[in-house]
């Protein structure tokens, strides 16, 4: 039996993909950083200009190569007589890397679940203090719930496309986007709600930096979960009769939407208890706790509530990494499924560990390399350098090397879309993303 998805499971695994940490716990942050508006703006851009466009390459070479990420790269590499291209196909091993922080973070959510019942910080220094101690001393308490997660993550995994993955997504992505609903309109229902709304779309171009520009690219290929093979594996189980244009509209539509909910969310929160939106990564952890505590009764439940719709999106997200590189194990080593998700599981939990010991202050510095946790470099390899380069890999292999087979898209898109399209990820896609690294690496100046 072909282990494929159905037309809605397709879609609401695509969504459970892109809707992930990155939405609501990393968008809100930086956006916080960037003082709001104009990077909102900058984001909006890159999703409709270079994200949609490789988004649709990515789901259609997954289409066309009906299997994992190096038998599909192999298969282009072949017609365009390029064999060597396979190897670009290890880009469904950039998940692996990404889990090995992700899991922790969901584990640090899960945490905090449970904390949220337990009673929650009266003061931001209690708040920084708590999430301070978690990360620099709790190493058995982060293990377990890094362990937790990754058991959750592993079990889906195991089940295969259609009674693991999609029986998953389609379960906690309704859930999720109601759990949205509900507190999108409990926000509004504060005065702050109005200044919130300001902050997000009122641009102050003033703040706008050129390091903005290049996390907005970052982000972009993030959220929308390109370059490492999530796209491509989980389309490769597209089910035949699927559009492609529409499911790429529809999943970045989802996914720009639940972000700018998390983000009205948080910031009608914020300023309605008068706490600073430029917080970074502990924005989640550290002022959201607080703004609960403050709210009294109330406050335990909406944080659980909150956190849940944190950790379902994490979840979703995280089979999705996970998946590539278990189908080419699976695919390429006649493995079963069950030993190809936990040797691959293995990995990720391993090198998590260590990623937990690097921000310990007792093993912290044996941890690090050149100064940096392990932590650190491990994040800040995938969105700075792995999602973006594989991006243009996947953007030239589908402008440059499907030729004729592209026939299908052009149907279903139209000509002038299609050329469009196919004009934006040969040339503005890679131009950008090429310009976005050279500027992140030094070499260029905006
Ligand atoms: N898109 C997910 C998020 O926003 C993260 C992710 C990246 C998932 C790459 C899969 C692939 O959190």
């Amino acid at each position: 039996m072909v282990d494929r998805f159905s037309k809605i499971g397709f879609i609401l695994a695509t969504v459970g993909s892109a809707v992930g940490l990155g939405n609501i716990w990393k968008f809100p942050y930086i956006t916080g950083e960037f003082g709001g508006g104009a990077f909102v703006i900058v984001y909006l851009f890159t999703i409709l200009f270079v994200g949609i466009s490789i988004l649709i390459a990515e789901m259609y070479l997954g289409k066309f190569g009906g299997s994992d990420t190096v038998s599909t790269f192999e298969k282009v590499g072949k017609e365009n007589g390029i064999p060597s291209l396979k190897f670009a196909g290890f880009m469904g091993f950039n998940g692996l890397i990404i889990m090995t922080f992700y899991s922790v973070v969901i584990g640090w959510i899960f945490y905090y679940i449970w904390s949220s019942i337990n009673g929650l910080p009266s003061s931001v220094a209690e708040a920084e203090s708590e999430f301070t101690d978690l990360i620099s001393s709790q190493i058995g308490i982060q293990i377990f719930f890094h362990t937790f997660a990754t058991l959750t993550v592993l079990h889906f995994v195991n089940g295969g496309i259609k009674k693991g993955i999609e029986k998953l997504n389609n379960i906690l992505i309704p859930t999720l986007v109601l759990i949205m609903i509900a507190l999108l309109f409990y926000s509004m229902s504060f005065d702050a709600f109005s200044k919130s709304f300001q902050f997000l779309f009122y641009p102050d171009w003033d703040k706008l930096t050129s390091e903005a520009f290049v996390r907005a690219v970052g982000h972009s290929f993030f959220t929308l979960s390109l370059g490492m093979g999530a796209i491509l594996t989980y389309s490769a189980s597209l089910p035949k009769e699927a559009s492609i244009t529409k499911s790429a509209l529809t999943v970045s539509l989802l996914d720009t939407a639940i972000a700018l909910v998390a983000g009205l969310i948080i910031f009608t929160l914020l300023f309605q208890y008068g706490e600073e939106p430029s917080k970074g990564p502990g924005l989640v952890f550290i002022s959201m706790p607080v703004i609960f505590y403050q709210m009294g009764e109330i406050g335990s439940a909406l944080s659980i509530l909150f956190l849940s719709a944190l950790g379902m999106a994490g979840l979703t997200s995280a089979v999705s990494l996970v998946e590539p590189a278990v189908l080419y194990v699976k695919n390429r080593f006649g493995v079963s499924r069950f030993w190809a998700t936990i040797g691959m599981g293995s990995i990720y939990y391993l090198i998590g560990i260590f990623a937990i010991l690097s921000y310990s202050t007792e093993y912290g510095e044996m941890f690090s390399i050149g100064g940096m946790a392990i932590f650190d470099i491990l994040e800040t390899s995938s969105d700075k350098f792995l999602l973006p380069f594989s991006g243009i890999v996947i953007a030239l292999a589908v402008g440059y090397g499907l030729g004729k087979k592209l026939e299908p898209l052009k149907e279903e898109m139209g000509n002038t879309f299609f050329q469009i399209w196919l004009f934006t990820i040969r040339v503005i896609s890679p131009l950008a993303v090429l310009f976005f690294m050279l500027n992140l690496y030094g070499f260029i100046e905006l």
